[in-house]
Formats: C-alpha cells, sequence, structure tokens
C-alpha cells in the first residue's frame, strides 16, 4: 500500500502558485491513493524570523485553507508536525546519515542564507533532515511537492540509502510526485510567487474578485510588450502560465491569436484571467466562509490527525531504536 506524503510550511494564507504548485496535485492524490498524510511544518519555521504570537493563526488559517481546497479529513490525516514528537525525535538519528558536503550543497540553504545573512542557525542548515525525517517516519513512497523542494526530496532518498546501508533495509526511497505546472512567478515576473520572501508578489486564493483584479494588474507581462502593438510571446509570460491552469481550450487560444499579433492588450488578456480565476474559485470561497463560522473545526481535525500519526511514527521509532541497538524504551 503506497502511501503519499507532504506538507507545508504555514507561512499565512495559502496563494495562488501554492494551490496550481502543489495542493491541487494533494487532492488530485488522495483520490486515487488509500493512504494520504499532509502535514503543517510549523517546526521549520523556526530556521528564519517570525512572530510567535502570529503562529497560530498562520496555522489555522492554513488548515481552513487546506479544507476549503478539498482535503479531506476522512481520507487524509491532516496534523501540525509539532504533535508528533517522533519528527524530531528521527531528525537527529538521520543526521548521523546525513553528508555534511551533500546538505551544504542544498540551493535553499545558499538562497536563504544569502537573503538573510543574519540568520544563518544550525537549523536552517540540518532543515533537510528534519524534513526527511518527516517523511521517512511514515516510510512514504510518493510526495507530490513543487519543483524548489526536488532536491530535498532526492536527499530524503540519500539519507534513507544510507541508513539502511548502516543498520538494515528500514526505509523505502520517496519519489516525487511532480505536477505539471511550471512555477508560478510573482509580481515582477521574476521570482517565485512567495508568501514568504515579499508580502506583495503572492496572489491571494479568497481575496475579493475586486482585490484580485488590483493585484493582477500589477504583475509583469512578457517585456518585449513595451507598447500596446509590440507582439508578444505567452510562453515566456506568467500570466499565460495562470491562463494554462485555470482557463480553457478557446481562451488559451484567444490569448495566443491575440497575444502574438498585437490584437489583443495585456489589459484584455488579465481582465480574462481574472474572469477564470474567479469562476474556478468560487466554490473554495464559500466552503472557506463555512468552515470558518465551524466552531473548534481546526482543533479536530488537527487533533484527530495527530493521534493517528502518532500510531505510525511510533511504530517505526520502534523498529529504528531495534535497528540503532538503544535499549528498548517502555
Ligand atoms: N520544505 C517544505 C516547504 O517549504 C515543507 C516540508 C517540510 C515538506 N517537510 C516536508 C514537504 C516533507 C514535503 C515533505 O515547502
Ligand atoms: Fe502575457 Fe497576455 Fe500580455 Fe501576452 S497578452 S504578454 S500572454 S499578459
Amino acid at each position: 500500500m503506497k502511501t503519499v506524503f507532504s506538507g507545508i510550511q504555514p507561512s499565512g494564507e495559502l496563494h495562488l502558485g501554492n494551490y496550481l504548485g502543489a495542493v491541487r496535485n494533494w487532492v488530485a492524490l488522495q483520490e486515487q491513493y488509500p493512504s494520504n498524510l499532509f502535514f503543517i511544518a510549523d517546526y521549520h519555521v523556526l530556521t528564519q524570523p517570525y512572530d510567535p504570537k502570529a503562529l497560530p493563526g498562520r496555522v489555522s488559517e492554513m488548515v481552513l485553507d487546506l479544507l476549503a481546497l478539498g482535503i479531506d479529513p476522512d481520507r487524509s490525516l491532516l496534523f501540525l508536525q509539532s504533535s508528533v514528537s517522533q519528527h524530531t525525535e528521527l531528525a537527529w538519528v538521520l543526521s548521523n546519515a546525513a553528508g555534511f558536503g551533500d546538505l551544504e550543497r542544498m540551493t535553499q540553504f545558499k538562497d536563504k542564507s544569502a537573503h538573510n545573512p543574519e540568520h544563518i542557525n544550525a537549523g536552517l542548515f540540518t532543515y533537510p533532515v528534519l524534513q526527511a525525517a518527516d517523511i521517512l517516519l511514515y516510510k512514504a513512497a510518493l510526495v507530490p511537492v513543487g519543483q524548489d523542494q526536488v532536491q530535498h526530496i532526492e536527499l530524503t532518498r540519500r539519507i534513507a540509502r544510507a541508513f539502511n546501508h548502516r543498520w538494515g533495509a528500514t526505509f523505502p526511497e520517496p519519489e516525487v510526485a511532480l505536477t505539471n505546472m511550471p512555477k508560478l512567478l510573482g509580481l515582477d515576473g521574476k521570482a517565485k510567487m512567495s508568501k514568504s520572501l515579499d508580502n506583495h508578489i503572492a496572489l491571494s486564493l479568497f481575496a475579493d474578485p475586486k482585490k484580485l483584479r488590483k493585484r493582477l494588474a500589477k504583475f509583469a507581462t512578457d517585456p518585449a510588450r513595451v507598447q500596446r502593438e509590440d507582439p508578444g510571446n505567452p510562453d515566456v509570460c506568467n500570466i499565460f502560465t495562470m491562463h494554462k491552469a485555470v482557463s480553457s481550450e478557446a481562451d488559451l487560444a484567444w490569448v495566443r491569436q491575440g497575444c502574438t499579433t498585437a490584437g489583443i492588450g495585456c489589459v484584455d488578456c488579465k481582465t480574462r484571467l481574472a474572469e477564470n480565476l474567479e469562476t474556478h474559485l468560487a466554490g473554495f470561497v464559500t466552503k472557506r466562509a463555512e468552515l470558518a463560522a465551524t466552531p473548534g473545526i481546526v482543533g479536530e481535525v488537527l487533533d484527530a490527525g495527530a493521534v493517528k500519526a502518532r500510531v505510525i511514527a511510533s511504530e517505526t521509532m520502534r523498529e529504528v531504536r531495534e535497528k540503532l541497538g538503544l535499549w528498548p524504551s517502555r
């Protein structure tokens, strides 16, 4: 029985890039596989500056978002990393199977430490080891993530292999399940759409339609279209990437034809995108509002998920302790 496992950091509200790049795939896999675990990586937050007072709110917003987008607690476990203590326990063990040089090569570590040189702590460096523990604790076979996490999953495979080699066959090597969605860019059309880098470059999934339109208006398009009369190339345009995710074939053809011949302007193109996004997201917005009005729902879902996750996690740790030659715990 293949287990699907993935997670996301509680970076506040989910944005369109999170949805199209990862969460949409989780929902699809949930329909196909019997065993699915999705978690919120709150311990990973500690590696970067954050506001402890705001963290519980960020977690709860994210749970509501995930439920609204279709994560179904009857089919999938949804839980918090910090509620299952075996994550950090296994991370220590696995840090003895992870190569120092491998960790040094992680591009996310290099990028984050360059971006924020005053905050290079050891946790930022060993972050991928905790991520490997997250996955291996549940012996996951399939990990649906965005392109930016592929290197971490490859490292997880190396760590699993090293552990198995040193202490005996224990962990399967997980595979990445990539979405066919190219990475969504933020406002400037250069950096990845992200909440954590800059509050102003992500498109909210649950914003009201007027706000969505205003935001989209500021998004970069093909830089070759300086004037309305200049033809453009949709294949290099972030707006077209979004169209591909939500628009009909007919609309895509309309954009391609109009853009390459300067028959339509970027404003027309964005207006159509905004309409299609609104239609696509309308159901989520209603569902989100219903969930937000249900008292106690976040706590209930997270508690139920953690109880079940702990059962699997403690069985894996029992096996790991035995392989390591540790005195059996009681
Ligand atoms: N590092 C991932 C991110 O920032 C979150 C994450 C933590 C994760 N542990 C994981 C994703 C395990 C998949 C599997 O998006
Ligand atoms: Fe991008 Fe659309 Fe403008 Fe073409 S018309 S450059 S696809 S926004």
